[in-house]
């Protein structure tokens, strides 16, 4: 919650947002998942939390693949954030271990709220990294406005895996995204 509060703080002084900084944007994702998390975390009944299991499962899968494809690539390519964004990358293994794990899981079995516990302590762990160390850092080395420039790739990046997954979904092999998830995507992409 500090994190958060540190974040939101940052973004207010310095006038930044989704569309003219990559750190806001990519809070904005991370907000986006630990809402999520805490409303499976308060579902009592199966179906709300295979509703909720499946936005999460999605929404966690585009934000990691759109990072990494958009941002970790453009630093893993600088030997200053080279260490960082390799650390980075093997969070994100560790984390989307856990979403397979949670994938399998069966709404309304005791074991949901175990798997999704350790998902989010994993994922809160990994943003604090990521939004204290990481990201300066990138922006230091990068340059705020470069960093920015990246953000139409970003949103571009989300919305094509975004409908990769539909059609997984479709097709049976991966939950569907969230209400509203493609909307907004569209229109960062279209800012
Ligand atoms: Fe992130
Ligand atoms: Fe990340």
């Amino acid at each position: 919650m500090f994190d958060k509060i540190k974040e939101d703080v940052r973004e207010l002084l310095t006038g930044s947002n989704v569309e003219n900084d990559m750190r806001a944007r990519l809070h904005a994702d991370h907000d986006e998942v630990a809402r999520i998390t805490s409303e499976l975390l308060a579902a009592a009944d199966p179906a709300s939390q295979e509703r909720l299991r499946d936005q999460l499962v999605n929404v966690l899968t585009i934000h990691l693949r759109a990072e990494e494809d958009v941002v970790y690539n453009a630093l893993s390519q600088r030997p200053a954030t080279a260490g960082l964004t390799l650390h980075s990358y093997r969070e994100h293994d560790d984390i989307e271990r856990l979403v397979g794990e949670l994938r399998l899981v069966d709404p309304g079995d005791p074991a949901l709220r175990d798997c999704v516990e350790r998902l989010r302590d994993s994922v809160t762990a990994h943003v604090r990294d990521e939004e204290n160390e990481f990201l300066p850092q990138a922006e230091r080395e990068l340059g705020k406005e470069h960093l920015a420039s990246l953000i139409p790739m970003f949103n571009a990046r989300r919305v094509e895996i975004g409908q990769e997954l539909a059609t997984q979904s479709a097709l049976g092999s991966a939950p569907s995204v969230p209400p509203g998830w493609d909307a907004l995507s569209e229109s960062h992409t279209q800012s």
